[in-house]
């Protein structure tokens, strides 16, 4: 399998190629994601919820996501790697700066950032120097306490405008993925078609470029009710390897989301 880059997942978009993703945080499960031919995995700050127990993601502390880090990067494979800069590692440029570097000594290969156009700053930054960025919308985990909850964003017009805007302000500063969480479907596909990077979505429809999910919910291990975004593929499969590869090649196949994950 060749190796997967930026490069890889912008030739996907232009082909329209779907591409998989998703979470892993320790080496083990890495390889088996990537030898089951998943594309991007990403250590999320989901980590607090799906390997500590916490109800959000906001006690995950930077140290955190590096131990993570370094564990996936070691068993990451041909995937290519991302990694989520947690809560409040955002607060200042400096402070966004100082982080990510510490994320990508430990192995990651792209940053991905919460926050909205005001993250900007950060963006053009980390991109001028040379470190990638994947600007995460919608839903953000981390300001759950604000959203009021985890719901899904952008239902009314004035707000999936918002977040079209928002998505092109941090493309223009130089993000070169975006990902959207638990949005409707027509939004998922209005913003992937409206940029010419690539766009993920979870929870955000059928029509985004690449499609994501946490490692434990589709091994349906995940504490709590599944949210209705997620599929169980351990269900059909013979082992996790069988599962991830169930998962990628639905994904490809474009018979992942289908109606009944979508909002
Ligand atoms: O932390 C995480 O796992 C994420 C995904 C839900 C996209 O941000």
């Amino acid at each position: 399998m060749k190796t997967v880059t930026l490069n890889t997942l912008r030739e996907f978009k232009r082909s329209g190629e779907t591409f998989s993703c998703l979470t892993a945080y320790d080496a083990s499960f890495a390889r088996a994601a990537s030898e089951a031919g998943i594309d991007v995995l990403l250590v999320g700050d989901s980590l607090g919820m799906v390997l500590q127990g916490h109800g959000s993601t906001l006690p995950v502390t930077l140290d955190d996501v590096c131990y993570h880090t370094r564990a996936a990067a070691a068993g990451k494979g041909t995937s290519l790697l991302m990694a989520d800069l947690p809560f409040m590692s955002n607060a200042t440029v400096e402070r966004t700066l100082e982080d990510s570097a510490a994320l990508m000594r430990a192995g990651a290969e792209i940053i991905k950032v919460e926050g909205e156009a005001w993250m900007a700053d950060g963006v053009r930054e980390l991109t001028r120097r040379g470190v990638p960025v994947c600007a995460h919308l919608g839903l953000t985990p981390q300001t759950v306490h604000q959203l009021g909850g985890y719901r899904v964003q952008g239902r009314d017009a004035a707000h999936a405008e918002r977040i079209i805007a928002d998505a092109r302000t941090l493309v223009d500063a130089g993000a070169s993925i975006i990902l959207l969480e638990c949005v409707p479907a027509s939004l998922g596909r209005a913003v992937t078609e409206a940029l010419d990077v690539p766009v993920i979505g979870i929870g955000a429809g059928p029509g985004t470029d690449g499609q994501i999910l946490v490692m434990h919910d589709i091994l349906g291990v995940s504490a709590g009710r599944a949210p209705r975004f997620v599929k169980n593929y351990m269900q059909d499969a013979d082992n996790v390897q069988d599962a991830f590869a169930r998962y990628h090649a639905e994904v490809k196949q474009g018979a992942f989301p289908t109606d009944d994950h979508c909002f």
